[in-house]
């Protein structure tokens, strides 16, 4: 790397791991940590925006998550619902929101409210920040294979035109370009079920900040390790 000089991923996403573990240290409930995560989510979205980074997402909620108690799970969803809002009304106003995950499953108000603020801000032109809520890497392959075969019985594919571009675009992030760089927080050292095929060659950070700690400074970190590491792809240099 040439002296200071940072690269900036293009797509970068976000392991948000930690929220129980901070609040639990103060003596708080889970869902406190969860809330103080929130602020984390938006101070850190706006430092990707300054950094000039063009994706962005969030796992927020995984298909495993429901095996939680119910009242963690009710209280998620009730901070998304409200948490929503702010999210876009952003300073700037210029972040395009998306989601991705399966939204059958998920509280009609706040899939209605997903909607509303995706198509408010589709012609956005500043930092792409997708949510994952109720997201599996396991699952979105199978929706998406599931699509793949409905659309050859309607007579659009057939099997020879499956490649690898393809079943991309059958995704969640069929539009979005694959993850540069993946940041997970928290100690843990796993991906959880975690956009598996989009990390395909991301460069993978850990680090044990939990996750209501997160914030520009940490940002920073993660792009300077990011800046050092050789992408090769397969090649050789
Ligand atoms: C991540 O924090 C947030 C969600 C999974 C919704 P956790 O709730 O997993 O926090 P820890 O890992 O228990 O500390
Ligand atoms: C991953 O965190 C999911 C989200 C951050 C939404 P978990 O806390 O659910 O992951 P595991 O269970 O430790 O692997
Ligand atoms: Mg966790």
């Amino acid at each position: 790397m040439a002296s200071q000089e940072l690269q900036i991923p293009k797509h970068v996403a976000f392991i948000m791991d930690g929220n129980g573990r901070w609040a639990k240290k103060r003596f708080m409930p889970r869902t406190y940590g969860h809330r103080k995560g929130v602020k984390a989510l938006k101070r850190t979205i706006r430092a990707l925006d300054e950094l000039g980074v063009e994706y962005a997402t969030f796992y927020a909620f995984s298909t495993e998550n429901w095996k939680r108690p119910a009242d963690e799970v009710t209280e998620l969803m009730k901070i998304f619902d409200e948490q929503l809002d702010g999210l876009v009304q952003y300073e700037n106003e210029n972040i395009r929101l998306r989601f991705i995950g399966d939204r059958d499953g998920l509280p009609q108000t706040l899939r209605d409210k997903m909607k509303h603020y995706e198509e408010l801000s589709e012609n956005r032109t500043g930092l792409t920040v997708i949510i994952a809520i109720n997201y599996g890497g396991h699952d979105e392959l199978c929706r998406a294979a599931k699509k793949m075969l409905l659309s050859a019985k309607d007579g659009f594919i057939s099997e020879s035109d499956i490649t690898p571009e393809l079943y991309k675009s059958f995704l969640d992030t069929g539009d979005m370009p694959n993850v540069d760089l993946m940041i997970r927080t928290g100690g843990e050292i796993r991906i959880s079920n975690f956009l598996l095929w989009q990390i395909a060659y991301a460069e993978l950070y850990f680090c044990d900040t939990l996750w209501p700690d997160f914030g520009k400074s940490e940002l920073i970190k993660a792009v300077t390790e990011y800046s050092r590491r050789d992408r090769r792809f397969g090649r050789i240099k």
